[in-house]
């Protein structure tokens, strides 16, 4: 496993793998590094000959007073957390090796309409940098699969349009989300909840549940559903953004729809956590 930091050395050895034939896997991410991304780096190193893990906290997708500064940067933790997975490399740049004329930068990625909905309101500019960063980490090391987690459903989806409309030569895969054992999602954020908050998350993961449950037993008034499950999170002290039942494509549900996904964003203290379940979740069959 080798630490890279600048663009250059990433594309010379890049350039040795695409003169030896080799396929090349990249995992996105913000380090802080939980199962949750190690699960991602396992799944991609089955189908690749060389996996690459990103670790780049973007500053181009915090909206303005959110946790750009105090999100948490443990590259000595994470490379020990990678170390047994053993990626080949692990691309780590400084802001001024991915943005050396400042930022922001001239060039956006914007992925109209899917963008701008559930996470895009109450997050301003969060998709833009990160299909911006997307973009230039796929740039940096054409890979031809990279890989996602399921969590940031929303997210997996604004790729995989803007893979599939700027033609960008990469397979968009997804991992499962990785979740501790209370069913809250894994997420770097958890570290802002106190313990008492921690177990009081459990909750969204239960609403969902419950919403997916209701859905799978042929329920469809959507809102009904959807307020129920407001009402439940309030009670347990969440400040919920949004919780809707989508179709996959996280268009507005309707009853002529057979499969649906329920998104959800609520803040609990200082953590903003989001989930999602689809219906094929094992959860919905107990
Ligand atoms: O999901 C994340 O951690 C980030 O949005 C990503 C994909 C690494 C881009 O910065």
């Amino acid at each position: 496993m080798k630490l890279i930091q600048t663009i250059p050395e990433l594309k010379a050895l890049r350039a040795r793998w695409r003169a030896a034939g080799e396929r090349v896997a990249l995992v996105p991410t913000m380090g802080n590094l939980h199962a949750g991304h190690l699960s991602l780096v396992e799944q991609v190193q089955t189908g690749a000959d060389r996996t690459v893990v990103s670790i780049f906290v973007n500053p181009l997708q915090f909206a303005p007073g959110e946790d750009f500064d105090r999100y948490p940067r443990t590259l000595a933790d994470d490379l020990a957390k990678l170390d047994p997975l053993a990626p080949d490399v692990v691309f780590a740049p400084s802001v001024d090796e991915i943005y050396p004329q400042g930022y922001p930068i001239a060039t956006n990625v914007v992925v109209n309409g899917l963008a701008e909905r559930f996470c895009g309101e109450f997050r301003a500019g969060h998709f833009v940098g990160a299909a911006t960063v997307v973009t230039i980490l796929l740039n940096l090391v054409q890979p031809e699969q990279a890989i996602f987690g399921e969590k940031d459903y929303q997210q997996l989806l604004v790729f995989r349009r803007m893979a599939r409309d700027l033609h960008l030569p990469v397979e968009i895969l997804s991992g499962p989300t990785v979740r501790e054992a209370n069913g809250l999602a894994m997420s770097s954020r958890n570290r802002y909840l106190s313990d008492e908050e921690r177990a009081s998350a459990a909750v969204l993961r239960q609403q969902l549940v419950a919403t997916g449950r209701a859905l799978r037993a042929g329920h469809r008034d959507f809102a009904a559903l959807e307020q129920a499950a407001r009402v439940q999170l309030r009670a347990a002290g969440f400040a919920p953004q949004y919780f809707n039942i989508l179709s996959p494509e996280l268009e507005p549900a309707t009853s002529q729809h057979s499969d649906f996904v329920v998104l959800a964003a609520a803040v609990l203290g200082a953590a903003r956590l989001i989930d999602n379940i689809r219906l094929d979740d094992p959860a919905l069959a107990a």
